[in-house]
């Protein structure tokens, strides 16, 4: 397969396990490339991309604007606050004006899930999500996967997932980040459990073929990888537990944790860390943790989404 099967990477779940692998296989080509003195290519030269960010971001938008700049193509960046939005204009004709002024690729984060997948229906630009609300944020997915596969495969470079064990730990019912992982680990492969307190479990979530345990030193014991997620105050209106102090004592991953176990597990996190919520600092930044890698890697995931994405350019 040297193609993808979709024109726009709205979210994981419409990808075929192909799809994924290719995506993940040229993103090894392109770490390649960018541990080079030069670290730019010529592959999306003339073709103009769109940054649009309704929602605040640090990693994402940066590692797009970085992956854009590599590749070669003509970048612009939009972000809602300071712009027309503010005076009303819709979603629609705030894309439509960007478009207007021939732009051919456009990623967008918006606060509300279903955005990407309803400008791709109304606009001829390829779209990517970095972020729909509560909904996916493939790109995070795709490199938390490659991620994984780097570190556990080691010297032999991108381990197979195939039965490879996984927890995510924390606020999964606002985690966009823990809905596309769940669709990306289950198409390699991999078993997953989720962990977190109940109020923050989403109903019926059993039915994606994922475990759930309330107990996180059990979780631990289990995993191969934990990867840990924020819990999004911003998202919550209502009281989902006492308070951080609680959720930190019940759910927080510290180093006397760690230390209790009998496994030697890689420690995950997407960004931002809430530092001693739901991670302390000797666990983020310990031997064990793969954060920064993981920022790293988002480049070459982007670069090899944004060039495959190019290949389907009407
Ligand atoms: N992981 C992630 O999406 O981080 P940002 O919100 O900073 O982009």
């Amino acid at each position: 397969m040297s193609n993808l099967s979709v024109k726009h990477l709205i979210a994981i779940k419409d990808l075929q396990p192909e799809d994924i692998h290719l995506i993940l296989k040229t993103a090894d080509n392109f770490k390649e490339v960018l541990n080079r003195p030069i670290k730019k290519v010529p592959s999306l030269r003339d073709i103009t991309i769109a940054n649009i960010f309704f929602e605040n971001s640090t990693r994402t938008r940066i590692s797009f604007e970085l992956a854009e700049k590599r590749l070669s193509a003509d970048v612009v960046n939009f972000s809602s606050s300071g712009s027309s939005v503010k005076k009303g204009e819709t979603l629609l004709d705030t894309v439509n004006n960007i478009l207007a002024m021939k732009v051919d690729m456009v990623v967008m984060r918006h606060q509300s899930p279903g955005a990407p997948s309803f400008l791709s229906r109304h606009i001829d630009a390829n779209i990517i999500n970095a972020g729909d609300g509560t909904h996916e944020h493939p790109t995070q997915a795709l490199l938390d996967a490659y991620s994984m596969m780097e570190k556990l495969g080691g010297a032999s470079r991108l381990k197979d997932l195939q039965g490879v064990k996984v927890a995510i730990i924390g606020d999964i019912l606002h985690s966009r980040v823990a809905g596309s992982n769940i669709h990306c680990l289950k198409k390699l492969g991999a078993e997953i459990t989720l962990c977190g307190p109940p109020t923050l479990m989403p109903k019926y979530i059993e039915s994606m073929g994922v475990r759930i345990s309330y107990n996180v030193k059990e979780t631990l014991e289990w995993c191969d990888v934990a990867n840990v997620l924020r819990i999004q105050l911003e998202r919550q209106d209502i009281k989902f537990f006492p308070s951080l102090r609680e959720y930190s004592l019940y759910y927080g991953i510290n180093k006397a944790l760690l230390d209790s176990i009998d496994r030697d597990i890689v420690i995950m996190h997407p960004g931002p860390i809430n530092r001693g919520v739901e991670i302390t600092s000797d666990v983020a930044d310990s031997k064990q943790s793969i954060i920064l890698q993981q920022v790293e890697n988002g480049v070459a995931v982007r670069m090899a989404v944004l060039y495959l994405l190019a290949g389907r350019l009407d």
